[in-house]
């Protein structure tokens, strides 16, 4: 079977190529903005070639990128595209204006290169309330939550394409943070969401500024974690000795990097900051990697 080349768009700190090289597949090009993630990128992939550039603006439009990419690929064998495409700029304001033109522009811009491109198959990754403005000729539009395909952690994305479907028998045995972090094992262990002024999100109406906003309170080490995200670092609460007794402390980078679902190698340099935004913002590695053994499986059919 010839292996896949897969090129990673918005590739971040690498969390879809990382499922995808544990898949077996030859990740080619990678390509995100921000220097900060490439160069972490490059650390864990570097027999890919990496281009830091800003897509979608004038200089980097649609036909130039797809000329870039076709440099990298051999058509002789299978190729993949996949872009996890930024829409930070759909707030609330501009769904109300209608002017989701905007928000949804590199998402739109990304589809357009998909077109371009037309690869043999593709995925996009993106927060779940993009589902609704996806256009309908996308032939595979799915919610996936990581929880249910080897991820330690409850997080919703929609993932879209064409080549691979995701099924009910894809589902695997949930895992919890017990499962993965060994010293974190005691029973009586708490994960809980935690966040400084960060708006109450009420079936996704911002209602308002709260202090501390416990999100939905406490889970036990033995579930999966609420999701992790840049902007509210989950904690870990232990309960010492009496059961009264408390000890709060943020999760370390590895401890999250591990709940991400990345592998205890996978490394990460820079500001504490930007490791939480990096790792906040990736596909969780085990989803992207079924994705791409669903491709393969396909393609043995064939
Ligand atoms: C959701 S994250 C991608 C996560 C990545 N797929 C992963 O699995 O780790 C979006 C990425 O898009 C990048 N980005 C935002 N605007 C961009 C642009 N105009 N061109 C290229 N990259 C951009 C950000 O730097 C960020 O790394």
């Amino acid at each position: 079977m010839k292996r896949i080349q897969v090129v990673d768009l918005f590739c971040g700190l690498g969390g879809f190529s990382q499922g995808a090289s544990e898949a077996k597949c030859d990740v080619i090009v990678a390509i995100d903005c921000w220097d900060k993630s490439q160069k972490n990128h490059k650390i864990n992939h570097p027999n890919c070639v990496h281009y830091t550039l800003k897509l979608g603006n004038t200089e980097n439009s649609v036909d130039k990128i797809a000329d870039l990419i076709r440099q990298h690929i051999d058509f002789s064998k299978p190729w993949h595209l996949h872009g996890s495409p930024p829409c930070q700029k759909l707030s609330i304001a501009n769904r109300k204006t209608g002017n989701v033109q905007e928000g949804m522009r590199l998402v739109f811009w990304y589809l357009d290169l998909v077109k371009k491109l037309n690869p043999d198959t593709w995925s996009m990754e993106q927060v779940s309330t993009v589902r609704k403005y996806l256009p309908n000729w996308i032939p595979n539009i799915q919610t996936l939550d990581a929880s249910h395909y080897g991820t330690p952690q409850t997080r919703k994305r929609v993932f879209c394409g064409d080549g691979w479907v995701i099924d009910i028998s894809d589902k695997k045995q949930t895992i919890s943070p017990n499962d993965v972090l060994k010293e974190l094992h005691k029973e009586g262990d708490l994960i809980r969401g935690y966040s400084v002024n960060r708006p109450i999100c009420v079936k996704g109406v911002y209602k308002g500024l709260k202090k501390v906003v416990g999100v939905d309170g406490t889970r036990k080490i033995t579930e999966p974690t609420f999701t992790i995200c840049a902007s509210a670092p989950l904690k870990l609460e232990k309960q010492i000795g009496d059961n009264k007794t408390k000890k709060i402390r943020s999760l370390t980078i590895q401890e999250s990097l591990i709940l991400q679902g990345f592998p205890k190698t996978y490394k990460i340099e820079g500001f504490m900051k930007d490791k939480r935004t990096m790792i906040g913002n990736a596909v969780c590695p085990p989803v992207s990697r079924m994705i791409m053994n669903k491709i393969q499986n396909n393609q043995k059919l064939d």
